[in-house]
């Protein structure tokens, strides 16, 4: 079983010896690897029963290290990482030979980020290769917003996981590439559009591929709980049930008991939402009922990305 702890060093070395470890991002846990070592991103996709055709995440540290990895950076794309990194936002750019096809699935572009947690920097700056990380999950199931959904999952295949507590964002990284000059983000996240739209300008949305290689992973039935989940029309309520439970936003739904319903946020408040999301959807799942209605957010800042999750949640 794996040990949760805080020590960086430890994590390092294990690391090191090409080892995968749980790593705390403040949008959710990683399964991190050398991404340079074949050998570790191998043991990634392995412990995630992660198909090969979906590419991995390098993080790295700073600005400064990026050069190594790639071989050019956009000038939108420069702008976005001197703005927002380290935080929860991805950025797809074309790849050094120095990183494998394995962690990008023979694509030509890799995806980067610095994430904005503490211990993980910590970690990042003491290491001289960057990590491969996917969200800490079995592939297709919700991503982990702690340290002990990361062992209750996997914690039998891996030998540490650092623990940085709750993760303070709760979803993944938005993912953005350009072509062209054009910027498109493939992965609504973390990091809200307005935001990004506020430091390069309008970008695309294209999200909604069922099998297109450009955004490979975001499959319909990705981050889904276990239990059928219903995502209910906006302002709708769902029919009495004894059997049901339900997520929603500010306020529980009548006819489905309390014990049985999660709320967001109280106060209406999006960020908090989205951090309370996964865990919420954990509960629900755990809970002896037979279906999950969901209740869809305002279509602004991150209740965009929860409304993605929820529907690819939906799909099944
Ligand atoms: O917040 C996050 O991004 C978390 C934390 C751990 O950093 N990581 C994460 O990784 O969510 P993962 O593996 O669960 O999702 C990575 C997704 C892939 O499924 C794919 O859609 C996209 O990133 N991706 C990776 N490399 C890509 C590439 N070269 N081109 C297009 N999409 C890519
Ligand atoms: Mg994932």
């Amino acid at each position: 079983m794996a040990q949760i702890g805080r020590d960086t060093q430890l994590a390092k070395g294990f690391l090191e010896s090409g080892n995968v470890v749980g790593i705390p991002t403040e949008t959710v846990y990683g399964l991190a690897g050398n991404a340079l070592n074949l050998d570790a991103v191998l043991t990634i996709f392995r412990v995630k029963n992660r198909p090969s055709f979906d590419p991995l995440i390098i993080h790295t540290d700073s600005l400064k290290k990026l050069d190594q990895f790639v071989t050019d950076i956009p000038g939108p794309a420069r702008k976005l990482a001197e703005t927002y990194w380290p935080g929860p936002l991805t950025i797809l750019l074309p790849k050094r030979n120095l990183i494998p096809d394995l962690v990008t699935a023979g694509l030509s572009s890799v995806a980067v980020r610095i994430p904005n947690h503490p211990l993980s920097l910590a970690l990042l700056r003491s290491l001289d290769f960057p990590l491969a990380a996917p969200s800490a999950n079995p592939f297709g199931y919700i991503s982990p917003t702690t340290a002990q959904h990361v062992a209750d999952q996997l914690g039998d295949q891996i030998p540490y996981i650092l623990d940085g507590g709750p993760a303070g964002v709760g979803i993944e990284s938005t993912i953005v590439g350009f072509e062209n000059g054009k910027a498109t983000v493939f992965r609504l996240g973390g990091m809200a559009l307005e935001q990004i739209e506020q430091v390069i300008g309008p970008v695309s949305v294209q999200t909604h591929s069922t099998s297109n290689p450009k955004a490979p992973g975001m499959l319909s039935s990705h981050y889904a709980p276990r239990k059928p989940l219903i995502l209910i029309a906006p302002g709708k309520t769902p029919e009495p049930n004894k059997q049901a439970g339900a997520l929603v936003f500010r306020e529980p739904f009548g006819g489905i008991s309390a014990q049985h319903q999660r709320i967001l946020s109280p106060t209406g408040d999006l960020n908090e939402a989205a951090k309370n999301l996964f865990a919420h959807l954990r509960d629900l799942d755990s809970l002896p009922i037979d279906i999950i209605y969901a209740e869809p957010l305002p279509n602004q800042g991150l209740g965009w990305a929860i409304n993605d999750r929820l529907r690819r949640a939906s799909a099944h």
